[in-house]
């Protein structure tokens, strides 16, 4: 990522946001929303990295068709040499634009992976990266609750599938107990498929606010995994695409509110500090 031009807002240079995107089960769409995501992200203007954290079977390199040099194993090798520039040189380029570091070709490399060297890379990726979208393993291993506590949003998604709805329902409340439930946002993918449960009973039945809802689509969803191109990328007009463009609008959107407020103490303390004069004290 040296010598790239930053193309793009915000202007000022602050710590980008990693999302987590996770889920009680497998197969429900984790890394579809991740690569979709990020690209939409990145449609934005935005700069955008992915990080596949299902360091055992990752599959972010072959939803994007990628043909990398490098994956976590080399970077985890060589943690001790990697700094803020060099990590770019590991990185693979996705056409896109993006900025992928794919998991380890085997899962045996994942005994590599650990929470200080993980921490450190997202680190060093957030310092370039405005997001960094983080596929997770499926359910609460340990890699995965050390990913979704260092992330600043969690996306946890679910379809409508009974054992779904009941393994997410113990997730929400183990990330409760856990005192990370303000992070949490609910995808709800494949949100009109058939069902003996709507899409709009899962608020009640899992207790959450304002849901995000991705439409079912197999054919579309599948073909893109299965050839390597995210439906974001040739499929824009599907409303499939079109609910991960207002995703990515709904969560900058979100982030520009969040900067805002942040700015207001200061602006505050500086009013308050004008009126009360230098001595003067405020919260
Ligand atoms: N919105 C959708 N509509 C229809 N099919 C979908 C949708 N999202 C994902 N799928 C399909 O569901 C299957 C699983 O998707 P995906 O591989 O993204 O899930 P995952 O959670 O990453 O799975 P794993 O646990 O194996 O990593 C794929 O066949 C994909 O095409
Ligand atoms: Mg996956």
């Amino acid at each position: 990522m040296t010598g790239e031009t930053m193309h793009h807002q915000p202007s000022k240079r602050k710590r980008g946001e990693m999302i987590a995107v996770c889920s009680a089960k497998g197969g429900v769409g984790r890394t579809t929303l991740t690569v979709n995501l990020a690209i939409s992200l990145f449609k934005k203007n935005i700069k955008v990295g992915i990080l596949d954290g299902d360091f055992q079977f990752g599959d972010i390199g072959l939803a994007l068709d990628l043909q990398s040099t490098f994956s976590m194993k080399d970077v985890m090798e060589e943690i001790e040499n990697i700094d803020e520039f060099s990590l770019g040189n590991y990185l693979c380029s996705h056409e896109s634009g993006v900025k992928v570091l794919p998991a380890p070709e085997r899962p045996e490399y994942a005994d590599l992976v650990t929470k200080e060297r993980v921490n450190r890379v997202i680190d060093l990726l957030l310092q370039q990266l405005d997001y960094l979208v983080v596929d997770t393993g499926v359910g609460l291993q340990e890699h995965t609750i050390d990913l979704i506590e260092k992330a600043d949003q969690i996306l946890i998604v679910t379809n409508l599938e009974m054992a779904t709805l009941k393994n997410t329902k113990l997730l929400i409340e183990t990330l409760e107990v856990l005192g990370l439930s303000h992070k949490v946002q609910l995808v709800i993918n494949r949100a009109d498929m058939e069902s003996v449960i709507g899409a709009n009973d899962v608020k009640d039945i899992l207790n959450i606010e304002d849901p995000i809802y991705i439409p079912n689509n197999f054919q579309v969803a599948s073909q893109s995994l299965n050839i390597g191109i995210p439906f974001v990328i040739n499929q824009g007009k599907t409303d499939i695409a079109k609910s991960f463009f207002r995703m990515a609008e709904q969560l900058t959107s979100r982030r520009e509110i969040s900067f805002i407020k942040e700015k207001n103490p200061n602006v505050l303390s500086k009013l308050l500090g004008f009126k009360l004069g230098k001595g003067g004290s405020y919260e």
